[in-house]
């Protein structure tokens, strides 16, 4: 199953065991909730009565709308030109390339199919489709004669999968996932949000030494405020931030590129300081 939004740095294929690793509690706490898989897996889970969905980039909202059927019915195809005019969020993350909201989802060579494609098969009316399947039926017949001249082509595998549509119906399966009411979306830094009483606190916040700052992330200013909020917070990390102890690890295999995968060890860290306490609530939950 896949959870939350396409988004970059998507934890969807770990979010089941993040969820289950978790002590239950009245509320979870997802703090840099990017895509919103975590959320998502623990909405499903049942394991908590509130939720709270965090994350600077207001990406937290557009998990909120597709549950609330906002994306129904949308289904507009972006070219390149489109696509680096447009300001809406969500149509940034349906088509860049790995969901990084910045660059366009297709090279040149493929988006010349792969617009023709995608309107085939969303255009509202059968005229439109029709004019769509015509001109993509065109650029396949010139593809086809190149793959016969070099049948090596690697393009023919990236040929296959409309990525924006299959971004797009798992931004519609969203649609009418329980307990809506019960979610809080927000869009602030991490420091700023309050941390209700009873509560599960998960952090999953850019990682280090991976190029993925967005905009610079400060990794000291969030190894100090570890050590002085007063909750347990529990951290997606492939090293431990300071004052932190390993209380859980998986490996997983990840796509490096179209072709190869390499695998990764994901840890999850509490503050030392809580480390006891948290042994203990596992064992008596
Ligand atoms: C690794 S991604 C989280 C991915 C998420 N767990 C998921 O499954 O989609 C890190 C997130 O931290 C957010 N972020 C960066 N700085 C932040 C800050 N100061 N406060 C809150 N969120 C922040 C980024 O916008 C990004 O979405």
């Amino acid at each position: 199953m896949k959870y939350g939004l396409p988004y970059k740095g998507s934890k969807s294929s770990i979010a089941k065991w993040v969820v289950d690793t978790l002590p239950s509690s009245e509320t979870f706490v997802d703090l840099f909730a990017g895509g919103c898989a975590v959320t998502h897996a623990a909405i499903l889970s049942g394991k908590w009565k509130t939720f709270i969905a965090n994350d600077i980039s207001g990406s937290t909202m557009l998990f909120r709308d597709a549950i609330a059927g906002e994306y129904e019915n949308l289904s507009t195809v972006l070219t390149r030109n489109e696509f680096f005019a447009s300001n809406d969020l969500m149509l940034k993350l349906l088509y860049s390339f790995g969901n990084d909201s910045r660059s366009y989802l297709w090279g040149g060579y493929y988006e010349k199919a792969k617009i023709p494609a995608s309107k085939m098969l969303s255009a509202p009316s059968v005229h439109e489709r029709r004019m769509y399947y015509k001109e993509f039926i065109k650029v396949m017949c010139e593809y086809i004669g190149n793959v016969m001249a070099d049948k090596q082509d690697d393009r023919t595998a990236n040929m296959k999968n409309v990525e924006s549509l299959q971004r797009l119906e798992r931004l519609q399966e969203l649609q009418g996932l329980q307990r809506l009411e019960r979610l809080e979306a927000m869009m602030a830094d991490y420091r700023n949000v309050n941390l209700p009483a009873n509560a599960t606190i998960y952090a999953d916040p850019p990682y280090r030494n991976t190029g993925e700052h967005y905009g610079g992330f400060d990794f000291d200013a969030f190894d100090n405020w570890l050590m002085t909020v007063d909750h347990p917070v529990y951290v997606s990390e492939f090293d431990a931030p300071k004052g932190c102890v390993c209380i859980a690890e998986r490996e997983r295999f990840e796509h490096m590129s179209a072709y190869t995968t390499g695998k990764k060890t994901e840890r999850i860290f509490v503050q030392e300081r809580f480390a006891e306490e948290v042994k203990s609530e596992n064992l008596n939950s």
